[in-house]
């Protein structure tokens, strides 16, 4: 499949034939360097674009052919995300933006940022997080709802090495599922299943 945009009449390729498939429990790195189209390939992966060209299937059904309520529960139910900037809503507590994500469980919410190592502080508002912090609650609110697929786009950019790699770590060791994380940095795909390399929309393969 094919994003292209418009950019003052001219046409730019944000991912260009890209043929990939995510195996069902892969942990797939996609490196690249800023505007190589990372960002628009886990769109286009996650149902959030649709592709200028081509198909995008998920378990075997094409996004296309999903109403956009379907594609919100698919998201809501089924993939988790992390971003580069925290996103926590400022006037919940810590736990309540994990319990959010659905399947109202709070006995799970804070087993999960126990595991993350947040459990003293799940009661907090947010603004009482450092940003790793902040970052662990979101990977705690994204592995809540056990997603088929987590999508992280370069979750660990704003934080210092060590807090990066630690989160990296949360997300592969307590994911259900599949992980796709886009980074600039390869040492955070050292246990990945696969690392793809993007290039001005084109997607290779580097293991
Ligand atoms: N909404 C948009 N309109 C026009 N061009 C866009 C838009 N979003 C992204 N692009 C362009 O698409 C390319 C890929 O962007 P993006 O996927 O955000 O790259 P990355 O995440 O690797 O930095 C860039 O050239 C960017 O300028
Ligand atoms: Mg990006």
């Amino acid at each position: 499949m094919s994003l292209v945009y418009e950019d003052h009449g001219r046409e730019v390729f944000a991912c260009r034939d890209v043929d990939l498939e995510v195996g069902a429990n892969q942990f797939v790195g996609v490196l690249g360097p800023s505007g190589s189209g990372k960002s628009s390939l886990l769109y286009l992966l996650s149902g959030l674009k649709d592709p200028s060209l081509g198909r995008v299937l998920y378990g075997g059904n094409d996004y296309s052919q999903m109403t956009e309520g379907e594609r919100g529960e698919l998201r809501l139910r089924k993939f988790g995300f992390v971003f580069q900037q925290p996103f926590l809503l400022g006037y919940l507590s810590v736990i309540e933006n994990v319990v959010l994500a659905g399947a109202n469980s709070r006995g799970r919410a804070l087993d999960l940022l126990d595991r993350v190592g947040l459990r003293e502080k799940a009661h907090r508002m947010p603004s009482a997080l450092s940003g790793g912090e902040k970052q662990r609650a979101c990977v705690a609110r994204a592995l809540y709802t056990e997603p088929e697929v987590i999508f992280a786009d370069e979750p660990t950019a704003s934080l210092d090495h060590t807090t990066g790699e630690n989160v990296i770590d949360l997300l592969r060791t307590l994911r259900k599922g599949a992980l796709v994380v886009v980074t600039h940095d390869p040492s955070m795909l050292e246990d990945a299943n696969r690392v793809l390399r993007m290039e001005e929309g084109v997607v290779t393969e580097v293991v």
